[in-house]
């Protein structure tokens, strides 16, 4: 009756994950429009501290700079590294590692380059087609994220991003048409990336620009309202297609612990981690949780609803649950009584004093895994799936040319440990595809040198450079991980 787990399973999907803004490049060829994505700068002589000012908050400015075609700034995910160009020789590599999956995703402005087109254009369609043959060919799943911030820039100006319920069917149009190319050759998607990170950045996730909005909770909340609808109306339209389809939803889960046993800490921990909770309890479930009444009313938010909506979240939850994990966080109800509590930027919440932290501050936390995946799993009864996971980190290529990226395979290492351990308590996850399985453009900073590959790309925070892809040492490790099912890890 009890079976103790104490293997990873046989078919685990060992892997990597990637984004089409941070990798593809190619943002002017094949008809492609440009995204929301394609308006952040690197500037090396903006001070470090300011590089993750535009990705919480966007201005009018800087889109409309953008949209000028003389415009003199650096635009690094108009050019990624060049995936575009190189998939198969990049994709040949994931395949020497051994990889039995590849996260990706589709960039919404290649097969609809404003968004509200009828028509998609073929050329995007048949780039992400020839990407799949050659997945295919090498025996590697695709599991697919059809949004992962980079909505069509068009979308974001001319009809106000995702507060705007006709961006619902735009998005359905776009999953309806991808899916009906596509349903032979993907079986795994992933409706929106990290959707819970509206609250970090509304332009990325919802292509809004807070000065257009003085109530920037409402916004929110609606634009993640009507992403919640379109979500259930795409795996709806993908069940009546391919009754088999797997469909995930994707937060990035940071572990919350109190700072303290202050009952106040306790309950503000609580509150906290529900802000990322919320955004699972209702694609996992189909239904707004009992918390969500309160939650509104204390921001002032009030939803535009359609009398359908409803239903239609009911009846399409999502098959399984993934989410990113980088680290965890203290929470404290009064920091400012904490004497040396230093705050933690990314989260929110104070540093916790027992964690190492990486270069960009991001506490390092692999039991916090365990714990994560053992709270998801209790609270769902789904099949988890990692979507996301790895250490950006400066790495150096040594005169004899190695990258000796021993920090890490360690991180990971540690990491894989705590997802055995969470097999051993009965979690049932079923694949992990590390973050950044190849160097690309980071996210938040737009940095080349934040680097999370096992390859590495020769190319600097200006794009200068050959775009060579070496071997790291976290490569072979990764292989051997991989080959051995997770148990050799040394
Ligand atoms: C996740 C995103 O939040 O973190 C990725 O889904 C991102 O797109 C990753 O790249 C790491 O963040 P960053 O800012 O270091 O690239």
């Amino acid at each position: 009756m009890f079976q103790l787990k104490n293997k990873f399973p046989e078919n685990f999907l060992w892997g990597g994950a990637t984004a089409a803004n941070q990798i593809e490049g190619g943002s002017d060829v094949g008809g492609k429009g440009l995204s929301v994505a394609d308006v952040y700068i690197f500037d090396p002589k903006m001070p470090k501290e300011n590089w993750t000012d535009q990705w919480h908050m966007m201005t009018h400015k800087q889109v409309e700079e953008a949209q000028n075609p003389n415009s003199t700034k650096y635009y690094p995910k108009r050019y990624g590294i060049d995936f575009y160009h190189n998939y198969k020789e990049d994709i040949a590599l994931f395949a020497d590692m051994g990889f039995k999956v590849y996260r990706m995703s589709l960039a919404w402005t290649r097969i609809f380059p404003n968004g509200d087109e009828l028509e998609p254009n073929e050329e995007g369609l048949a780039f992400y087609e020839r990407v799949f043959d050659e997945l295919n060919k090498h025996g590697i799943e695709p599991l697919v994220s059809l949004s992962h911030y980079e909505m069509p820039l068009h979308l974001a100006t001319e009809y106000g991003g995702w507060v705007n319920r006709k961006v619902i069917d735009f998005y359905v149009r776009f999953a309806t048409t991808v899916f009906k190319r596509y349903k032979d050759k993907v079986k795994y998607w992933v409706t929106f990336n990290e959707i819970n990170c509206v609250k970090h950045h509304p332009w990325t996730s919802i292509g809004v620009v807070e000065e257009n909005h003085p109530h920037i909770e409402q916004a929110k909340f609606q634009g993640a309202h009507h992403q919640f609808v379109a979500s259930a109306l795409a795996i709806k339209a993908w069940k009546e297609i391919n009754p088999e389809v797997k469909v995930g939803c994707m937060i990035s889960y940071q572990l919350l612990v109190p700072y303290s046993c202050d009952p106040d800490d306790i309950q503000k921990t609580v509150e906290k981690q529900r802000e990322s909770l919320f955004f699972t309890d209702v694609q996992a479930r189909g239904y707004y949780p009992a918390y969500t009444a309160r939650m509104l009313a204390e921001r002032n938010v009030v939803l535009e609803t359609q009398p359908e909506d409803e239903q239609i979240m009911r009846e399409n939850p999502v098959d399984f649950v993934s989410f990113s994990y980088y680290m965890s966080s203290a929470v404290s109800a009064h920091p400012e009584n904490l004497e040396g509590a230093v705050g933690n930027l990314i989260t929110g919440g104070v540093e916790n004093p027992y964690l190492p932290k990486s270069e960009w501050g991001w506490q390092i936390d692999p039991k916090g895994l365990r714990s994560a995946l053992n709270q998801l799993y209790d609270r769902y009864q789904k099949p988890l799936f990692i979507a996301e996971n790895g250490l950006g980190a400066v790495d150096v290529v040594e005169e004899d040319g190695k990258i000796n990226d021993d920090y890490r395979i360690d991180y990971l290492r540690e990491h894989i440990k705590q997802i055995k351990e969470a097999i051993k308590d009965g979690v049932d996850v079923f694949g992990y595809t590390s973050w950044g399985c190849i160097d690309m453009i980071s996210a938040s900073t737009s940095q080349m040198s934040k680097r999370y590959g096992y390859i590495y790309v020769d190319q600097d925070d200006m794009g200068r450079g050959t775009k060579r892809r070496i071997k790291k040492k976290s490569f072979d490790w990764y292989k051997n991980v991989i080959a051995s099912n997770g148990e050799q890890l040394d």
